[in-house]
């Protein structure tokens, strides 16, 4: 299968999706990363990959409509099977989602529907739970709240910290999203109207 990545900062988790296709413990190629943000390390990280790296700088469009007709338009330039967003920070509308429903998927570092939207290891303290995690999802138009299919749990230890949990968190993330997009890629896990089937069954 055919993806491309958006990202909009260090791409650790483009880095362990780049390693599980070199590897071939993911059935994909990355065709293209875009970034929203310049300059950041994870275009790098596409370059060191023989990987085409886009920036496409959401400040130097008018709207948020145009921003994501370029963003759709590069996009499309690859025909990807599958959009996956790796720490891409922006809110994408409903047309957009729709174009890519099914086809696009986020990770999050909470246990959704817990923690929509950002500061979630702060605030996952904050509410004292003692564990935390990584959901992977389908992108629908609502942030965070398009259908998960999964996830990778971690203990809040006390003495925790946003920054030793995110840690935690992360290291988890860099396993389970390639292994969500080979599911994907191999046609394991697909959309379903609102619900998600694996292997044929609902979840
Ligand atoms: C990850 O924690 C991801 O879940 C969140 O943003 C972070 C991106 O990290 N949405 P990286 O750019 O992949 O290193």
């Amino acid at each position: 299968a055919g993806l491309v990545v958006l990202i909009s900062g260090r791409g650790s988790n483009l880095q362990s999706i780049l390693d599980a296709c070199a590897d071939g413990s993911l059935a994909a190629e990355v065709r293209a990363v875009i970034s929203n943000r310049p300059g950041v390390y994870g275009l790098e990280r596409a370059r060191a990959a023989g990987v085409p790296a886009l920036e496409l700088d959401h400040r130097d469009f008018a709207d948020r409509a145009s921003f994501e007709a370029a963003l759709a338009e590069r996009i499309d330039r690859y025909a990807p099977d599958l959009v996956i967003l790796a720490g891409f920070m922006r809110i994408l509308e409903t047309g957009f989602c729709q174009h890519y429903r099914g086809r696009m998927l986020n990770i999050h570092p909470s246990l959704l529907p817990k923690f929509r939207g950002t500061h979630t290891h702060e605030r996952a303290i904050a509410a004292g739970e003692t564990e935390h995690g990584a959901s992977i999802h389908f992108v629908t138009p609502e942030l965070d709240g398009g259908p998960v299919f999964a996830q990778a749990v971690v203990p809040v230890l006390a003495g925790d910290d946003a920054d030793t949990l995110a840690a935690r968190v992360l290291e988890q993330e860099h396993r389970l999203y390639p292994q969500a997009i080979d599911w994907c890629a191999r046609g394991r896990v697909r959309l379903d109207g609102d619900g998600v089937l694996f292997d044929g069954e609902p979840l």
